[in-house]
């Protein structure tokens, strides 16, 4: 990669495509349309009350929870952007109940773009960091109609995953599985400038995000492992902690990648039923294929999330992420228990 600071986002993508065809063009151009969408997010989260973008839409999605007006114009924003260009065979979102084939009036591409438009959505009025993640898959081979079990690949199979986080600045963080890498949107450029080149999560950390309200209903492991933490200095661990919860994974997830940290949203006996409350194929996944790329792991507490198999496109699943230490050792409670 070229050592001239000043790389926006297309010269990026153009330079890895080059080198050895890491990217084909048809990927590329389809990172360059997400990211275009995420830019034009940004703009209408900046605007916030000005552009009549906050508040409820009054509507329930799939997962039965009460949109925002971002979700759905995040949503709108996201398909209006990709579904022209000719590299997609199909789109699928937290937001929408069934997938979302590219329009015949388009060519059809041969990959497939999951998303979480908006995350972070009881954050949005309140002005706190919120955001945009996505990954990418290949529509399997055969069968001329795109369908639904096209989607239910492991994570593994991910050839891009990514998030763009709005906050202070507008951050879109990328993998392509050489690593991962930041840009920062630069307003007056109209551009994503690289800012950040290889991040490496410290194994260690003394920080650690849960939502402790739903300490109650958690299962041993969990309450063990906080607990320890909680007894600081004194207790088995040795070290103090530290917490922190933002309630917008993306938020979250960008602290752990640039300092470290452990996040976990575990199953609990609220609704013993689902697995989790985070999504696999729109959360889970991708940051979790970020968290390695960048020397962390993840798990669902017992497995490498990047490893299930999903049965189910809105599949929900349990979170264990972050540094590599801290994830093995809540793994190793959840296997002892
Ligand atoms: P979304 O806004 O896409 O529904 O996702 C919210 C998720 C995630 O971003 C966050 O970590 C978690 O829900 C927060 O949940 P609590 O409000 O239960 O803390
Ligand atoms: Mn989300
Ligand atoms: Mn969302």
């Amino acid at each position: 990669m070229s050592s001239n600071p000043n790389i926006s986002l297309t010269r990026y993508l153009i330079e890895l495509q080059r080198s050895n065809q890491i990217i084909p063009s048809e990927l590329r151009l389809l990172l360059e349309v997400v990211a275009r969408a995420c830019k034009s997010i940004s703009h209408a989260v900046n605007k916030g009350a000005l552009g009549g973008v906050l508040g409820s839409a009054e509507s329930e999605n799939v997962q039965g929870e009460i949109q925002k007006k971002l979700d759905i114009i995040a949503n709108e924003v996201l398909i209006e952007a990709n579904e022209w260009g000719g590299h997609l065979a199909a789109m699928a979102s937290e937001e929408m109940d069934d997938i979302y084939p590219v329009p015949n009036r388009y060519p059809q591409g041969e990959y497939l773009l999951l998303f979480d438009p908006l995350d972070g959505s009881s954050n949005i009025d309140v002005n706190v960091s919120i955001g945009t993640i996505f990954s990418v898959l290949k529509k399997p081979e055969g069968g001329a109609v795109v369908s639904k079990e096209d989607f239910l690949q492991s994570g593994a199979q991910q050839v891009a995953a990514g998030y763009c986080v709005y906050g202070p600045q507008t951050t879109l963080v990328l993998t392509v599985g050489q690593g991962v890498v930041a840009f920062t949107l630069d307003r007056e450029q109209g551009s994503f400038v690289l800012t950040q080149n290889q991040f490496k999560i410290p194994e260690d950390t003394q920080e650690f995000a849960i939502n402790m309200s739903n300490m109650r209903h958690w299962d041993e492991p969990v309450k063990r492992y906080v607990d320890e933490c909680l007894q600081g200095v004194e207790g088995p661990r040795g070290k103090n902690f530290n917490m922190r919860w933002i309630a917008s994974m993306v938020a979250d997830v960008h602290r752990i990648l640039t300092r470290g940290g452990v996040f976990m949203y575990p199953w609990d006996k609220r609704e013993p039923n689902k697995a989790g409350k985070l999504r696999l194929m729109y959360e889970a996944n991708p940051m979790s294929w970020i968290i390695e790329q960048a020397g962390g792991a993840s798990t669902n507490g017992r497995e490498r999330i990047l490893d299930l198999q999903p049965s189910q496109l809105h599949e929900r699943v349990s979170v264990v992420l972050g540094s590599k230490n801290e994830v093995e050792r809540i793994t190793a409670y959840h296997r002892g228990a």
